[in-house]
């Protein structure tokens, strides 16, 4: 089934708030869950590490950002939900794309610009303070997104020069070695609200304004009655436009009862009863999954059992295709570099495909290595036509055809071998 796969990272470098549910958590969980798409969502770690040196912060906002998913209704059955820093093929296919990225385009990139500018302002060298790890943020974040062919990124406007920049890494790499990725699109979200904080500027960790998504009932009651407003009294008729109150409120309500609100305001409600509505609303809406996150992180061994779990999912996908960019740039085995030259003359490949019946009346194959060893076992097919078929496409596509038949396949194996031998009998055959 051809599906649309949908892939996005999140920071640890916080506690997520109202403004990150409604922005980026409850569009995504909702994403997750249309047919027809594939969803990769991950915590990223490495990123967190350019802007954050307290290693218990790093760890506290990673347990954090993974409960508050999950609790908002995140299936890791459905989705790949994992942590990048699990996954070891994402920093080595980061080198790859830094060996075909412009420095230049890299110069470019806002967040470092930024930095320089700030610098030379201030009349400093134009690079101090800048690591080098916030230069190479966006190969990194290249890497995250070509790691897994992902076709569309969910991510805000600041985001969308990174985006360009992954589909000009995958289209440099692709000139050079052949094509191995699929450019990606950013996805815009155009409907979503931008929601505003306790001081009606943006909601936001660097405004310290933010009402976190997961604050006890009396703790979120307490910092409604903070939100900001003007100084009409009750009974006089209060302005819904720019009232910060009025726009958190719309971003949890149905258009009716909007409605309601927008008529309590022409009357005249008091700030103190429309700050009581709006309380009501949101603990409505957040009180059911509060359980859910108070008790993932009671249970941290859960969350980390279920980061491992999607770890693996994604690494059943990212370790293949990582032999196959290897083989693709020249860092192969040179076994397999003398097998090529051999062949030349005798056309006999190391290792081979065997095909058998088994008592339980299915038909197997195994691929073995030239001293019989077993490589790779597969699980039974009804026929030996479809046990044939699933050779041919793993002698014809190699890597990828491993992650596409992994179902039909043990999974116990040792990828790269597998790919070499693969592409010994490839060759053998040629
Ligand atoms: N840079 C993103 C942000 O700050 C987070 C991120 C890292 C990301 N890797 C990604 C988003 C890959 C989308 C895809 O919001």
């Amino acid at each position: 089934m051809a599906s649309v796969r949908f892939l996005t990272g999140i920071t640890t470098s916080g506690t997520p708030h109202l403004g990150n549910y409604v922005g980026s958590i409850r569009p995504s969980v909702r994403a997750s869950r249309t047919p027809g798409v594939e969803s990769f969502y991950f915590l990223a770690d490495y990123h967190a590490l350019i802007k954050i040196d307290e290693p218990a912060r790093i760890q506290r906002s990673t347990l954090e950002i993974a409960a508050s998913w999950l609790a908002a209704g995140l299936d890791p059955a459905h989705v790949t939900f994992y942590r990048q820093s699990d996954i070891p093929e994402i920093p080595e296919l980061t080198w790859f794309l830094t060996c075909v990225t412009g420095k230049g385009v890299l110069n470019r990139a806002h967040a470092y610009k930024a930095s320089v500018d700030k610098n030379t302002a201030a009349g400093v060298d134009p690079d101090a303070d800048v690591t080098a790890g916030l230069f190479m943020y966006p190969v990194l974040m290249g890497a995250d997104i070509l790691m897994f062919n992902a076709h569309k990124v969910p991510v805000g406007r600041d985001q969308i020069q990174h985006i360009e920049m992954a589909r000009d890494m995958a289209n440099s790499f692709n000139h050079r070695y052949g094509e191995h990725f699929v450019p990606p699109q950013a996805e815009i979200e155009e409907s979503v609200a931008t929601l505003p904080g306790l001081d009606g500027r943006k909601m936001s960790k660097s405004y310290d304004n933010t009402i976190p998504l997961f604050s006890s009932s009396e703790q979120l009651k307490k910092l409604i009655a903070g939100i900001k407003t003007d100084s009409r009294a009750p009974g006089e008729p209060k302005d819904t436009e720019g009232s910060a109150l009025f726009q958190i409120y719309q971003a949890f309500a149905s258009a009716e009862e909007t409605a309601v609100l927008a008529k309590a305001f022409a009357d005249g409600i008091a700030w103190g009863d429309a700050k009581t509505m709006l309380f009501e609303r949101i603990d409505r809406e957040i009180a059911p999954m509060r359980a859910a996150y108070e008790d993932y992180m009671a249970h941290p061994e859960k969350v980390e059992a279920l980061l491992l779990r999607g770890a693996q999912k994604a690494r059943a996908i990212a370790t293949p295709f990582m032999g196959r960019l290897r083989q693709a740039v020249g860092l192969r085995s040179l076994q397999a570099a003398s097998q090529a030259a051999a062949t030349k003359t005798v056309k006999t490949a190391a290792a081979a495909f065997k095909q058998y019946r088994e008592k339980d009346g299915q038909f197997y194959f195994k691929l073995v290595d030239a001293k019989g060893g077993v490589l790779l076992q597969s699980r039974g097919f009804a026929s030996p036509k479809e046990a044939g078929q699933c050779i041919a496409t793993l002698v014809q596509d190699g890597a990828a055809a491993l992650a596409h038949n992994a179902a039909q396949l043990e999974p116990a194996f040792d990828t790269q071998a597998v790919v070499g031998a693969l592409l010994d009998i490839q060759r053998a055959k040629e």
